[in-house]
C-alpha cells in the first residue's frame, strides 16, 4: 500500500534530498524503494514505487507532490478551455516519456525473481478530482459540481485522464508487472448514480489498454461499500475493500463473484499486539468466505508505524492455515 516505505529508516535514508516525483522517475532508485519492503517483510508481492500523478507529470501537467499535503497542481483545470489546452497524449512523445517507468519496472522485475510485481495507476475520477480541485480536498466538491454543471467538459477531462493513466498502467505490464491495480481512492465521495453515470465509463476506458494483456486487475477505493458491484463491473478481477466494511459483508454484496483484497485497519497497527492479532485473524477468517483473498491493509501504512509490527503481521498471516 501507499507509503509502506515511509515507515522504514532505509527508505528515509535512500530518499534524503530527492523530491518524491524525482525519485519515481529515477529507475534505479524507484526499483530500490520497491524492493525495500519486500526484503524487510517477506511479503508475497511488491507494489511498484511510483505515484498516481507520475503520468500527469510525464504528459506535461504542472504537478508536484508536497510532503504532508499530497499532489498539488500549478493551476486547477476547470473549464472547457482548460481541458482543451491539456497536452496531447496520443502521440509518440508521451509514449517516449514513459521510458523511466518502463525502465524502473524492468529493473525491479529482474531483481524480484519469482516475487510478482503489482503495477498501478490512479483511476480517472481520482486524478480528475486532484486536477479540478488543484490539490487534495475532503469532499471533492468542485469535481462533483463540474460533472453536473458541465457534463461535456467533465467527460472530456475524464477521457483524457483515462488515456493517460491507461497508458501508464499498460507500460508497467508490458515491462513485466504481473498484476494491475487501479486506485480510485476518492470514489467513496460519490453516489452510486454519479459513479455509474459520470465515472464508470472512464474507468472502463482506463482499463482497456491492459485488458488484452492477461494480467489480473484489482480495483480499489476507500469508502466504497455502496459501489462495490459497480466497481467490479468496470472490469475488475479482484475488488479491493477498505477497512470500513468486513470482507464477508463485501463478499455478500458482490454475490460471491470475485476474489477480494483487504482490509486490515491501519489504525490497529499501533494497538497492542493481542488486539492487532485478533483483528488480523478476523480479517483472514472473513476473507475466507470470498472466492479468493489477497490480504493487505484497508488503506496506506501510517508513516509512524513500527516496521517490526508489519513484519510480525506478515508472519502471522503466513502462519494461518487455509
Ligand atoms: O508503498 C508504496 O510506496 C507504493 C507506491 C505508491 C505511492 N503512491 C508512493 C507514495 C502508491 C501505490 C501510491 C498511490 C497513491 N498516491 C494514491 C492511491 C492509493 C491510496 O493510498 O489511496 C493516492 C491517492 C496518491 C496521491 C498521494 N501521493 C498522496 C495523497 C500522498 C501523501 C502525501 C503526504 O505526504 O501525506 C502521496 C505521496 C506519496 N506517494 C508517498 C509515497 C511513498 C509519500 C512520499 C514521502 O515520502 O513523503
Amino acid at each position: 500500500m501507499r507509503q509502506a516505505g515511509r515507515s522504514l529508516p532505509e527508505y528515509r535514508r535512500a530518499r534524503e534530498g530527492t523530491a518524491m516525483l524525482d525519485a519515481c522517475l529515477t529507475p534505479e532508485l524507484a526499483s530500490e524503494l520497491t524492493l525495500q519492503p519486500v526484503r524487510r517483510h517477506d511479503v508475497d508481492a511488491a507494489i511498484f514505487f511510483s505515484d498516481i500523478v507520475v503520468p500527469l507529470r510525464l504528459a506535461g501537467v504542472d504537478v508536484d507532490i508536497k510532503p504532508g499535503v499530497g499532489p498539488v497542481l500549478g493551476r486547477a483545470v476547470r473549464t472547457a478551455d482548460d481541458v482543451a489546452a491539456l497536452p496531447s497524449v496520443e502521440d509518440d512523445a508521451f509514449s517516449a516519456a514513459l521510458a523511466p517507468v518502463r525502465d524502473g519496472v524492468a529493473l525491479t522485475v529482474a531483481a524480484l525473481g519469482s516475487t510478482p510485481l503489482i503495477g498501478f495507476a490512479g483511476a480517472p475520477f481520482t486524478l480528475a478530482a486532484y486536477m479540478v480541485e488543484g490539490g487534495p480536498s475532503r469532499d471533492h466538491l468542485a469535481a462533483r459540481t463540474l460533472m453536473h454543471a458541465d457534463p461535456q467538459t467533465w467527460q472530456a477531462l475524464t477521457a483524457w485522464t483515462a488515456d493517460v493513466t491507461g497508458a501508464f498502467l499498460r507500460a508497467q505490464v508490458l515491462a513485466g508487472a504481473s498484476a494491475a491495480q487501479l486506485f480510485d481512492s476518492w470514489a467513496g465521495s460519490l453516489s452510486l448514480a454519479d459513479y455509474t453515470t459520470h465515472v464508470a465509463p472512464a474507468s472502463s476506458r482506463a482499463l482497456a489498454p491492459v485488458r488484452d494483456l492477461g494480467v489480473p486487475v484489482v480495483h480499489f477505493g476507500t469508502g466504497t461499500g455502496e459501489l462495490l458491484v459497480a466497481m467490479r463491473d468496470v472490469g475488475a478481477d479482484v475488488v479491493g475493500v477498505d477497512y470500513r466494511i468486513p470482507l464477508d459483508e463485501a463478499n455478500r454484496r458482490l454475490g460471491g463473484s470475485v476474489p477480494l483484497q483487504g482490509n486490515i485497519d491501519p489504525a490497529l497497527l499501533a494497538a497492542p499486539w493481542p488486539v492487532l492479532e485478533a483483528h488480523v485473524r478476523d480479517v483472514v477468517a472473513r476473507g475466507a468466505s470470498a472466492p479468493g483473498h489477497v490480504v493487505n491493509l484497508g488503506h496506506g501504512v501510517p508513516p509512524e508505524t513500527d516496521p517490526d509490527v508489519l513484519t510480525r503481521v506478515v508472519r502471522l498471516v503466513h502462519g494461518i492455515d487455509g
